[in-house]
């Protein structure tokens, strides 16, 4: 049986039933030698190295195996060791994080990285009560950590875990709330093998991951079937809870790419939720019924104390973020005068576009300049102005 989290207490289960825990029993030995078979080959499996399994559990929040893949292979040979990431400086670490998003997480990740040097000795702790002190890190990724590094015999149930388990076990509820994950926890913590932990939490994300899909499971091919009780409800996909489609809220705003004597203007961000200290062009929402030049021009004189003349549209581009659809347009505007002051900004610079690259900015920035740059040649300014059609839609990129 798996080692009890930390503060978590053992609780009466009116469901419970000791045939029922040695079904799942039953189910867990078939799911860990299908494991044994079907693992999947990812990058961070390969070796048990608690730096680089602490960097992929980062990259892993809020992103997709595929996304984490393509960072984690580049984000290790910029910083391979906690001491290089550690001596890093922010601005490095989020230029090497730039495109995979969620930039708290770079953040946290160093901020992680300098505390184990002073706190640890440069040593990642193996125990979850420690782990979980350092910044980033909650119940999950902890467990993950302890389990996945050092075999420690801890339940970490991911959001597939939580998935599967909850259709084996035929428990519905909100993935996201912490009373139906706890109790998923405990069920998980009753039926783990002892020190076996690292390969049933891999098992667990695996199976979601490539058979017990949310939509469509493929229960022809799932090895616990005979145990579950979701496939036995026929409706395997109401578990853990039947998910409406996500209504993003659209967000309109503009970015203001005001360029004066071939450069560009760029602010860097304060720190913040979003996007904090990374560098972009002047951005601001759109108002109702305002079209995206005269925001622009709006957002020059009142948040960047500046005049501009602007002249067209670069580009028209959608970005989501959490619950947010973000419909960006970026407009060219022409300096005319002042002296860019803002809140929003802690400081700005003129850069060539070749300059605009190398700055630690969001994905829908950097397209941005991508679409400068493709639409400049030798990035002189005249070829990119006869280029952009006053009033046009711009590239929708
Ligand atoms: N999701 C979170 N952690 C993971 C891991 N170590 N492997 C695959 N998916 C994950």
């Amino acid at each position: 049986m798996a080692r009890r989290r930390a503060g978590s207490q053992p609780r009466e289960d009116s469901e419970w039933a000791p045939e029922r825990e040695r079904e799942l029993r039953s189910a867990v030995t078939s799911l860990l030698n299908w494991f044994s078979a079907n693992a999947r080959d990812l990058p961070w499996r390969k070796r048990t190295d608690p730096y680089h399994i602490l960097v992929s559990e980062f990259l892993l929040q809020q992103t997709t195996v595929p996304v984490a893949v393509r960072y984690y292979e580049a984000f290790l040979s910029a910083f391979p060791t906690l001491e290089v990431l550690a001596q890093a400086s922010l601005d490095e670490v989020l230029r090497v994080w730039a495109g995979a998003g969620y930039y708290a997480r770079a953040r946290n990740l160093r901020e992680t990285a300098i505390r184990i040097l002073k706190e640890h000795g440069g040593r990642v702790p193996a125990d979850p009560e420690e782990l979980i002190k350092l910044p980033g890190i909650g119940t999950y990724t902890a467990n993950a950590i302890a389990s996945l590094a050092f075999g420690v015999n801890v339940v970490a149930l991911d959001a597939n875990g939580v998935k599967v388990l909850s259709r084996l076990a035929g428990r519905k509820g909100m993935p996201r709330r912490g009373s139906f994950r706890r109790r998923l926890q405990e069920i998980a913590e009753r039926v783990c093998p002892k020190g076996r932990a690292r390969e049933f939490n891999q098992a667990l994300m695996d199976l979601g991951s490539l058979v017990c899909t949310a939509e469509n499971p493929r229960c022809g091919d799932c090895p616990v079937r005979r145990w579950c009780a979701a496939y036995r409800s026929g409706q395997p996909e109401e578990y853990p809870i039947r998910t409406e489609p996500t209504v993003r809220e659209a967000l309109y705003e503009v970015a203001c790419v005001i360029f004066r004597d071939g450069l560009f203007l760029v602010g860097q961000r304060a720190p913040g939720r979003w996007w904090g200290h990374l560098w972009e062009f002047p951005r601001d929402r759109i108002g109702q019924g305002e079209s995206s030049l005269l925001a622009a021009e709006r957002l020059a004189r009142e948040r960047l104390s500046l005049s501009v003349r602007t002249r067209g549209l670069v580009a028209s581009l959608r970005h989501s973020v959490t619950r947010y659809r973000i419909y960006l347009s970026a407009v060219l505007a022409e300096y005319q005068s002042g002296e860019p002051r803002s809140d929003t900004y802690v400081t700005f610079r003129w850069l060539p576009l070749s300059g605009l690259r190398d700055l630690p900015s969001s994905s829908p920035q950097r397209r941005i300049v991508q679409v400068l740059a493709d639409v400049t040649q030798k990035g002189d300014q005249e070829s990119l102005l006869a280029q952009i059609i006053e009033g046009s839609e711009g590239r929708m990129v």
